[in-house]
């Protein structure tokens, strides 16, 4: 039975505490210049119909890496373009893979291609959340602070981004306390903050919400696809950025973090992305030790 990785509650709390675990020692490995063959003779293809840096060029290190081998396809450069299903290009795909990525925009096409997939399917971005994104970040917590258990992490800006809610999620598997700083509109929606307990607290004052907290996240206003909106959204955040003064109330020695790829002078201050309390290159390096461990669980088993 294959197990897909589409949103973070389709793995444990126990399965966390093993990929993370996994994912230090093929770090260790790696720094070592030890070569890992786990994935010998197994096939990675990447599907995005989005732009991407960090997750095309990470998924491609780890699966070459351990041995594998990877297709990369744009739609715009497929038959996807053109009108083919995403259903019959899923099924055409089982043939040659062992595992997908799939980047997209709605979680209805996500779900779509997983449903006619015979391999595993990992979520590369969708509106609905970025699961490997938030697995590096947990990961580049723990490696810089020693546990992600019993930390404050304070997210700021769009909260109701597919990066907010993967943190509100990831809440009910990781053991921290999360505060949202947004205005009213950048909110995640209410059933999704009833799923995640009492552990997510938010507020529209962003000193607020980072005073006192270990870790302290944005990420950028306007996501792929709503360009359009930008102006408007550039207004409404604009009392948000993670700026030095902000970033003072926050515990000393508090680490940032951002996704990538980042707008200084928009959702963070140059001085805060480029200075000694930013994690942001650990972390992004980091997608790619854990996605080297993810791609272990879900192909070998
Ligand atoms: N953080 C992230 O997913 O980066 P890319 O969009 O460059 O893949």
């Amino acid at each position: 039975m294959k197990r897909d990785f589409l949103t973070l509650s389709d793995l444990t709390e126990a399965d966390y505490r093993v990929l993370f675990d996994r994912a230090h020692a093929l770090k260790a490995s790696r720094k070592r210049k030890e070569v890992v063959t786990s994935l010998a003779g197994r096939h990675l293809v990447l599907v995005f119909e989005k732009a991407s840096t960090r997750t095309h060029l990470s998924f491609e290190a780890a699966m070459y890496q351990l041995g594998g081998t990877v297709t990369t396809l744009s739609s715009a450069s497929s038959q996807i373009a053109r009108g083919e299903t995403i259903e019959d290009t899923a099924r055409v795909i089982s043939g040659y893979a062992d595992c997908v990525m799939f980047r997209t925009f709605g979680d209805e096409r996500l779900n779509a291609f997983a449903k006619a997939s015979a391999v595993p399917v990992i979520n590369g971005l969708s509106e609905g959340g970025h699961p490997v994104q938030i697995l590096a970040d947990l990961f580049t917590v723990e490696e810089r602070l020693g546990s992600v258990k019993g930390k404050t992490i304070a997210f700021l800006g769009d909260c109701a981004s597919n990066m907010g809610r993967s943190f509100v999620e990831a809440t009910r598997f990781f053991g921290f306390e999360l505060r949202l700083g947004c205005p009213e509109g950048y909110r995640p929606a209410a059933a999704l903050l009833a799923e995640a307990g009492g552990r997510v607290h938010v507020t529209a004052d962003p000193a607020e919400a980072v005073r006192g907290a270990d870790v302290v996240v944005t990420d950028v206003w306007t996501s792929m696809g709503q360009e359009a909106e930008s102006a408007r959204r550039m207004k409404e955040l604009h009392g948000y950025q993670l700026d030095e003064a902000l970033l003072a109330k926050a515990k000393p020695g508090a680490i940032v973090l951002h996704c990538l790829p980042a707008h200084r002078g928009e959702e963070i201050s140059a001085g805060v992305l480029d200075g000694p309390q930013s994690a942001v290159w650990d972390e992004a390096e980091n997608r790619m030790h854990v996605q080297k461990a993810l791609l272990e669980k879900l192909i070998l088993g």
